[in-house]
């Protein structure tokens, strides 16, 4: 029998990625989407599966959507994908966050809940609840000690979930992804950052790339092998936990080398900190170990650090090349202004 998955944030890279491996799995998909002055579908378009989703309007903020997405769409399995997902923007926005990002874990719950308390549920839990103070791969077991006001938001989803899971006997997972990128990634986080400018200035279109803390690490996983695992947690006989991680860390400043060498350039001539790009507080350490999910699940990564890298580049390479000769397709990266124009108030407090 077919199934239906409702997918909150099919418009982010991870939802369109999702959409499009349950369609392959023969799922009839909804997804929810936000009514924005501008349409943001590009990614569905990208990877050809605009066509094949059911797209309902719903808003994190009001409850009333996410009920009437329940409804409407009367699914087997949530993936709860949508969130404020950018840690700097949770700085800046703390409370909208705390809204979006930790209440609507809640709301969506609630929805279950009441209508229907056999469906089961997915929820996009994260490295970033570890925060600072680690040095060695994570566990599921390994203590929480968020960093940002996204993380603490996502803290709160994450026990909201095991609390449904407990008090109302809920199908309810907490996947704990570490870092995952992909050509669809948003261009503001880093990794998409890099490859993008790393392509306009082998081109000749941007001539230096500003970033902040280049000594981060982080554990880089390849996103469409990720939302694998987030399908695998939910056909399981119970419900449970997972890291899902490569259990290898590399810092921003390995990530910007490797890229600019796949152009042939010497990233130092490019490159420049810039303290805008700094957050209050930084998490400088995270890398996972995935053996629970391997054993469990079956799951492992596939592709690693240096494939990843080339990935990015590639993509973000040949997709300025056909667009500076004159095709067109749907892509983010010629709508979003340069860096420049956006002022915000982070001060370095501490790294
Ligand atoms: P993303 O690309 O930023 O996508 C976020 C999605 O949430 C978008 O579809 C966005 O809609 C939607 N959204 C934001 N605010 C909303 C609101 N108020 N109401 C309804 N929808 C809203 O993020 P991602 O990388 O795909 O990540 C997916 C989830 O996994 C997020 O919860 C993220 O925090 C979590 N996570 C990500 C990673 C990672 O490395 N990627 C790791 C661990 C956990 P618009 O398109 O309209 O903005
Ligand atoms: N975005 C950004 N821009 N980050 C920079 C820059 C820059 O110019 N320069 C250095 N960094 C550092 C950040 O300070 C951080 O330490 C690291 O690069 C990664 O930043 P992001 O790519 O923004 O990702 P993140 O790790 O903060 O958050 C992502 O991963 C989490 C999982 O650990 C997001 O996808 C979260 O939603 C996700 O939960």
């Amino acid at each position: 029998m077919t199934k239906t998955a409702l997918i909150t944030g099919i418009t982010g890279q991870d939802g369109a990625y999702l959409a499009k491996f349950l369609i392959d799995k023969k799922y009839e998909v909804f997804g929810t989407y936000r009514r924005l002055s501008t349409p943001n579908f590009w990614r569905l378009q990208y990877l050809d599966i605009f066509e094949n989703v059911n797209l309902i309007p719903a808003d994190l903020v009001d409850a009333g959507s996410m009920v009437e997405a329940v409804e409407i769409s009367k699914p087997d399995e949530i993936y709860h994908l949508a969130a404020q997902s950018f840690v700097g923007a949770s700085f800046e926005q703390p409370i909208g966050t705390g809204e979006v990002t930790g209440l609507g874990v809640t709301r969506i719950l609630e929805a279950i809940r009441q209508l229907n308390p056999e469906i089961k549920f997915y929820q996009a839990s994260t490295s970033e609840l570890y925060g600072r103070g680690h040095s060695s791969s994570l566990t599921e077991n390994s203590q929480f000690q968020p960093a940002s006001p996204y993380s603490a938001a996502k803290l709160y989803g994450y026990w909201l979930t095991k609390l449904y899971r407990k008090g109302y006997n809920i199908f309810a997972c907490n996947g704990i992804l570490f870092n995952h990128e992909s050509p669809l990634r948003g261009l503001e986080f880093v990794t998409r950052k890099i490859s993008n400018a790393v392509a306009k200035i082998s081109l000749g279109i941007e001539k230096e790339l500003y970033l902040g803390n280049l000594e981060a690490k982080r554990d880089w996983g390849y996103a469409p092998e990720y939302v694998e695992s987030m399908w695998l947690m939910l056909q399981q006989k119970e419900p449970d936990d997972y890291v899902i991680a490569t259990n290898e860390a590399h810092s921003v400043k390995e990530f910007t080398e490797k890229a600019f060498d796949i152009v042939g350039l010497d990233w130092q001539e490019y490159v420049k900190v810039d303290k805008r790009f700094l957050r209050p507080l930084d998490v400088n350490f995270l890398q996972g170990d995935y053996s629970k999910a391997k054993k469990k699940l079956g799951w492992a990564p596939k592709t690693n650090f240096d494939e990843l890298v080339k990935i990015m580049v590639k993509e973000d390479l040949n997709r300025w090349v056909r667009w500076q000769s004159g095709e067109r397709f749907p892509w983010d990266a010629p709508n979003y202004p340069s860096e420049d124009k956006i002022i915000s108030r982070y001060q370095r407090i501490d790294r």
